[in-house]
């Protein structure tokens, strides 16, 4: 498929995924969510990605879903057609990691889009709001719901009713953003994050991706019995022979995603 809205790239084990509309700064359209839908699942059954990133521009991460094509909407198109929202999920299907690099703007379904992501590293020129308020709507991709747990109450109620955006040193301070680098850093620095990720076990990798999310689905106690039967797992995997002896013999793994 030819992509329009986004660049795609492979690195070696990590496939790279650029929000590419500079013009509407990465405005999120249905056509650019389908094409990332489409990449998203070819990385995602590609054997040799391990990992993915996906980035934008050094002004914009996403400056939120297309305002212009949403403007008219009636309350049917909304509901019946779902076109802002259908197109949204793709990225949960997701079992490999993805890490969202995001340098400028990350608004309105940008930041819920970063927050979809399974951590966000961000250059120090990026802000991250919910202005959706400005505009007589609410957050619909999940901002609500991923904000509070992502920060707190108190701060996404704060971004939510005010619009106010929070730079990457109050994201980071909060929780939003798990790393800070100079802006002319980001794409390095998630990359590289991104390439020790892909060194690790794949099998592996996709256990720790899935137990960290069921934190957030279920109580404590589930949660961590979840987490003890995929650890019992690991010890089915060559993987975990292969690194608990090459530790003893004091030697670099070489995992097999077996
Ligand atoms: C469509 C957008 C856009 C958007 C920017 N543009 N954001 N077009 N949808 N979300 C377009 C502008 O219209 C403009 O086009 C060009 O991008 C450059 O933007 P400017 O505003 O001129 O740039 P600047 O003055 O630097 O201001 C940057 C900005 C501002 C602060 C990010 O653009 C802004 O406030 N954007 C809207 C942010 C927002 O409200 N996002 C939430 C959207 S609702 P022209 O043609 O004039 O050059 C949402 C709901 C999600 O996300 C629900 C889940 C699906």
């Amino acid at each position: 498929m030819e992509f329009e809205c986004i660049l795609v790239e492979t690195k070696e084990k990590v496939g790279l995924i650029t929000l590419n509309r500079p013009k509407a700064l990465n405005a999120l359209n249905d056509q650019l969510m389908n094409e990332l839908g489409v990449a998203l699942k070819a990385f995602e059954h590609n054997d040799t990605i391990q990992c993915i990133v996906i980035t934008g521009s050094q002004k914009a991460f996403a400056a939120g879903a297309d305002i212009a094509a949403m403007a008219n909407y009636s309350f049917m198109d909304a509901y019946k057609g779902d076109y802002i929202t259908r197109n949204w999920e793709t990225i949960r299907q997701i079992r490999k990691p993805v890490i969202a690099a995001v340098a400028g703007y990350a608004l309105g379904g940008g930041c819920e889009l970063a927050m979809m992501c399974d951590f966000i590293i961000a250059a120090d020129n990026a802000k991250f709001g919910q202005p959706e308020v400005k505009l007589g709507t609410l957050p619909g991709a999940g901002g609500t719901q991923r904000l509070p747990r992502a920060i707190s109450k108190a701060k996404a109620m704060d971004m939510c009713l005010t619009a106010r955006m929070m730079d990457a040193e109050e994201a980071e301070r909060a929780g939003l953003v798990s790393r800070i680098v100079p802006a002319d850093m980001l794409l390095e620095e998630a990359l590289s994050a991104a390439a020790t990720i892909a060194s690790m076990s794949l099998p592996v990798i996709m256990m720790i991706k899935e137990s960290v999310n069921r934190a957030y689905e279920t109580t404590l106690s589930e949660g961590v019995h979840f987490e003890r039967r995929l650890f019992h797992s690991s010890f089915g995997t060559e993987d975990q022979k292969e690194g608990m002896k090459a530790f003893l013999e004091k030697r670099t793994p070489e995992f097999k995603n077996q």
